[in-house]
């Protein structure tokens, strides 16, 4: 029987070594189909006991048992290790950080025109001016008869303006609505209109539509004091308490006297408005008297302001709506 029991202890460490090799429980099922199963190996070597002598086949029989219980057990070992390390590759594999932060779906901003343009409405709001607004499609006697401007003034020329049917025409500048609020109106009163405007332009720093803010205020003893004071601490509410703001003469049908303003922003003068004193004609074309009210009035562009104040060179980069350029500015 010395045969036998060798026979066994070989196929033993076999079973053994399989079984630790078996990397799934696929494979697993082989081995033991391979050693424990009803066809395999073991239980061809139970089947030969009944070849023995009878006082061989009590050991024989009760060492291959032993044997085939070992193999059992290491069988079972081998499989609960083997679902351990795939549960556990699994949960590495779907681990979720939940502490970690979300992805945040994009948001949209306001466009730099939209910013600058409530910074100065809060401004003058908090003078106590209140907003007035105008059409764009305007008549022309609004947009420039009232104003005082000649029907030869080259403002009224093709090249700048857009001509709508019936008299009207796309307003070139907020001015109109000087005539709109201050008709039948008594001072005193301030007000600011800002709006789009159209211009036949187009270039780098022109587009034919674009954004402008007037302002104006009549009362008994307005001056061009309150006009400067005004407009510089406008400026700084904009660029800073070290702005420099300067007026250069000029001539506007509208105003007189008139002024351009400038501001001293990053090393150079900056063209920024026009401004002056109400012109008494425009005060009567409205139905007050000159010699009792006087004004002052500013119109400039917001989209150059905008430009100025985030550093955008091309006005069209800002107007176009591109996400790409817009996204920077915030
Ligand atoms: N309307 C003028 C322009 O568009 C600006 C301006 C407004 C000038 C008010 C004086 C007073 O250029």
């Amino acid at each position: 029987m010395a045969g036998g029991t060798e026979n066994l202890e070989a196929l033993e460490a076999e079973a053994h070594e399989a079984i630790a090799a078996a990397g799934s429980v696929q494979a697993l099922r082989e081995v033991r189909a391979r050693f424990l199963g009803r066809k395999g190996s073991i239980a061809a070597l139970l089947r030969g006991i009944g070849a023995l002598q009878p006082d061989e086949r009590g050991p024989v029989g009760q060492a291959v048992n032993a044997a085939k219980e070992r193999v059992e057990a290491l069988a079972q070992q081998r499989e609960a290790a083997i679902v351990g390390e795939q549960q556990a590759r699994s949960v590495a594999e779907h681990r979720l950080d939940v502490t970690l932060p979300g992805a945040a779906p994009p948001v949209g901003g306001l466009h730099p025109v939209t910013v600058v343009e409530c910074e100065m409405i809060d401004f003058f709001t908090g003078l106590g001016f209140s907003i007035e607004d105008g059409p764009e499609v305007e008549t022309e006697y609004n947009c420039f008869d009232a104003l005082n401007i000649a029907p030869d003034h080259p403002s009224r020329d093709l090249h700048d303006t857009f001509f709508v049917e019936g008299g009207h025409v796309l307003r070139t500048h907020t001015s109109p609505v000087q005539i709109r609020a201050m008709t039948g109106r008594t001072p005193p009163f301030r007000f600011i209109a800002p709006g789009r405007v159209y211009r036949h332009d187009h270039d780098a720093t022109h587009a034919p539509m674009f954004h402008q803010i007037e302002g104006f205020m009549v009362d008994r003893d307005v001056t061009m004091a309150h006009l400067k004071g005004v407009l510089h601490a406008f400026a700084r509410r904009l660029f800073g308490d070290d702005v420099r703001v300067r007026f250069r003469g000029h001539f506007f049908p509208f105003t007189e006297p008139s002024a351009e303003i400038d501001f001293w922003w990053n090393d150079r003068w900056l063209e920024w408005g026009g401004c002056g004193m109400i012109h008494p004609q425009v005060l009567r074309n409205c139905g007050i008297d000159p010699e009792q009210w006087q004004g002052f009035a500013f119109g400039m562009g917001i989209d150059r302001t905008a430009m100025d104040r985030f550093g955008i060179p091309n006005i069209h980069l800002m107007l176009d709506g591109d996400v790409r350029v817009l996204e920077q500015v915030r």
